[in-house]
């Protein structure tokens, strides 16, 4: 079939302002990637993933330690709404029926609230560790009768084996780098039949990326994307499938540097150390007592995951398992 040229002109001109007019949308709506809150992921994926040896970021550290006076008071005086509304009262409904006679081990105990939260539980003995000697200060002066020490998550040798009933960590294992071999050493920690209940960040809302379009206050957080039929133009928003360090700011102040890893990693790692899976949650926030400011977060928690926890246990016996091998993964 021959087109007449006149018909030809006429597609050509439709086709010119349909990409002037995306072009000029493209322009005036697109979203920024958001440096502000010095959120961003490092392109280059998480560095010599298979070094156990890596104890922790030093800059980590070293921002909560200089915040650990700010941090320790706000603990005390009610904590972060992700922290009374969202992860805790799973934490704590969970550790009230693991506590008592226990010996627990807390990691990443921060100013240490949450060891003397669990010792009120009726544990034998409460011991609790992270990697930062500011808040350690603060833990030792708040809480004198629980014993603390400084040590990264990923060193725990001086411990000795199978001293603890309960390994206990809350919002610390995102900070770690690579789970299993930490994991196979908490395994040597615990008592047969012991377990190891840990929340972490959820890979799904910490793998979004925060977008703005220019001179808007109004935040997005995206995983997704666009794609453009006509250009085969393709924006991709967040990224759930890989393994990937993260620098962030947490509460406006405190410099962190940590890892998102997507749900079939962890269960691989978690599988691969020995332990077994009792239980898993998603937690919503509990819809009770929201202060007004914090109404509009508590319905997006309703719908968006924020954090996972999982209860782990020691099998009675060594595990017999083959290590499970990610297909298809890049993930490692
Ligand atoms: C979000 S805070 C949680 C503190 C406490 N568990 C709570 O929920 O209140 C994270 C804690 O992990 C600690 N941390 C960060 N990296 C760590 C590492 N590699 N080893 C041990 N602790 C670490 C920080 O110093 C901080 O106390």
């Amino acid at each position: 079939m021959v087109i007449p040229s006149y018909k030809l002109a006429y597609l050509l001109i439709i086709y010119a302002v349909r990409g002037i007019i995306w072009q000029m949308s493209d322009k005036t709506s697109k979203p920024e990637a958001e440096p502000k809150n010095g959120l961003f992921t490092d392109p280059a994926g998480v560095p010599d993933a298979k070094d156990p040896k890596q104890a922790g970021d030093e800059k980590t550290a070293d921002s909560y330690s200089q915040h650990s006076s700010f941090w320790a008071e706000r603990m005390r005086s009610g904590g972060s709404f992700s922290h009374t509304h969202i992860e805790k009262p799973v934490m704590y409904e969970k550790m009230a029926r693991l506590a008592p006679g226990s010996t627990v081990l807390c990691i990443g105990c921060g100013s240490g609230e949450e060891c003397a939260e669990v010792a009120e539980m009726g544990t034998a003995k409460v011991v609790g560790t992270d990697i930062s000697a500011g808040l350690i200060d603060e833990a030792k002066k708040g809480f004198p009768d629980i014993e603390f020490h400084v040590a990264a998550a990923e060193d725990h040798a001086k411990f000795a084996a199978e001293s603890f009933d309960v390994i206990y960590s809350s919002l610390t294992m995102h900070y770690v780098k690579n789970w299993q071999p930490v994991f196979t050493d908490y395994l040597r920690l615990l008592k047969p039949g012991g377990t190891f209940l840990f929340s972490t960040n959820h890979p799904i809302r910490w793998g979004m990326d925060m977008v703005r379009n220019q001179g808007s206050r109004v935040t997005t957080m995206l995983l997704g994307y666009t794609a453009e039929p006509d250009t085969l133009q393709v924006r991709i928003y967040g990224d759930y499938l890989n393994h990937f360090t993260k620098h962030d700011r947490f509460m406006k102040k405190i410099q962190v540097t940590y890892y998102n890893r997507p749900f079939s990693k962890m269960w691989h790692d978690i599988k691969n150390a020995g332990f077994d899976i009792i239980d898993i949650v998603e937690p919503k926030s509990v819809e009770k007592d929201v202060p007004e400011r914090f109404s509009g977060f508590s319905k997006i928690t309703q719908k968006i995951p924020y954090f996972i926890i999982f209860e782990l246990k020691k099998p009675l016996t060594s595990p017999t398992h083959e290590p499970v091998n990610p297909t298809n993964s890049p993930a490692q």
